[in-house]
């Protein structure tokens, strides 16, 4: 069945020629990674995205980043992405409309300050258009640190979204551990004003529901059964665990680390199990394991893109059908672009 639908694919892609570009993030399942052109994280999809001159980019992973090269590409290029449902969670805890009126409350809680606003990627283009209004931009877990550091020299206040994880990471990168408030849209209690005040970073009470479910005691057995193992993990993950492992990193970063392995060395990975299943694939030389054995870290958002989708999609496009057409708003367009071009500037 899987080889009946290879050809398919390749057949479909055959007749598209140039018209079609394949971008695929880490996570995506094999039956899409072998299709695709160029895979990637996501700081190296939106880069890929803004060079595509193809007239149409099929976009193997979820919503939020389909929306950016939607923003990227050229208004004569059209971004599909083979499954509408593929929705990352943690880009749903920081909605446009629930950030203005928090921004209000902080605004007001710290008013002599120039607050920042920085978005992860992981977020949709009405918060990008939203962060650009007000000074701030994009980021995403490559270049964090970086995106803060254009913000302190802008403002003196930054508030970080929807990731609390990346965001406490990343302060914790630039010695700023001691700086921190935290901000919790859906507890009165968790929303304290003078905390803000005080500190110089706001964090959004968000998170991605895999990563955090990594914890130490997965990074401790890994060392007594292997004292040699060493552990990279994605700065989406918990602060603990970020600090117990070796290394962290987007996952380019993680996956740089298992090409430049010297053979026999044993690495577990703390993210999505579909890369560090390719990466078993890709460098059996190296001994990759799963940070936490056989528990099921898979992303249920990124999983939607079936390859059967991808099948449709292509083949429909032979037709001269066009389905799942991502379009931003053209309200948000130009102001999301604004926070996605400052971030690809730094
Ligand atoms: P990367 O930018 O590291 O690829 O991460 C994207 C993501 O969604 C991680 O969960
Ligand atoms: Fe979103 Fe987490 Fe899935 Fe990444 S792994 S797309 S952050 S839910």
């Amino acid at each position: 069945e899987e080889t009946e639908r290879t050809d398919r694919i390749k057949a479909a892609l055959a007749e598209l020629g140039d018209d079609v570009v394949i971008l695929g993030h880490n996570y995506q399942r094999r039956e899409i990674v072998e299709h695709a052109d160029f895979v990637g994280d996501s700081y190296g999809l939106s880069k890929r995205a803004a060079e595509a001159d193809a007239e149409y980019v099929i976009f193997g992973g979820v919503t939020f980043m389909a929306e950016s090269a939607d923003i990227i590409t050229d208004d004569d290029q059209s971004v599909i992405l083979p499954s509408m449902e593929a929705s990352c969670p943690m880009a749903g805890m920081a909605e446009a409309l629930q950030v203005d009126s928090a921004w209000a409350e902080i605004t007001d809680a710290a008013p002599d300050a120039d607050i920042i606003p920085i978005t992860y990627m992981n977020s949709y283009a009405d918060l990008k258009a939203f962060c650009a209004s007000q000074g701030g931009l994009v980021c995403t877990s490559s270049n964090a640190h970086k995106a803060f550091g254009y913000a302190f020299e802008k403002g003196d206040k930054v508030l970080f979204l929807p990731d609390k994880h990346l965001g406490e990471n990343t302060a914790h990168r630039l010695g700023m551990a001691d700086e921190i408030a935290q901000w919790d849209p859906w507890d009165p209690e968790g929303k304290d004003t003078a905390e803000v005040a005080e500190s110089d970073i706001i964090l959004w009470d968000g998170y991605c529901q895999v990563h955090e479910r990594f914890r130490v005691e997965h990074i401790e057995a890994i060392r007594e059964d292997n004292p040699d193992a060493k552990v990279i993990v994605h700065p989406e993950c918990r602060r603990e665990v970020v600090e117990a492992a070796d290394k962290a990193g987007s996952t380019a970063t993680i996956r740089e680390t298992i090409e430049n392995a010297a053979p026999g060395e044993t690495w577990a990975i703390g993210t999505e199990v579909h890369l560090t299943n390719h990466l078993q694939r890709w460098h059996p030389e190296v001994n990759v394991v799963p940070l936490c054995g056989d528990a099921c870290m898979d992303c249920n958002a990124m999983r939607q893109i079936d390859p059967n989708y991808l099948t449709w999609v292509l083949e429909e496009l032979v037709e001269g059908r066009e389905h799942n057409v991502i379009e931003v708003a053209p309200e948000e367009k130009d102001l999301a672009e604004v926070a996605l071009d400052r971030m690809l500037e730094i």
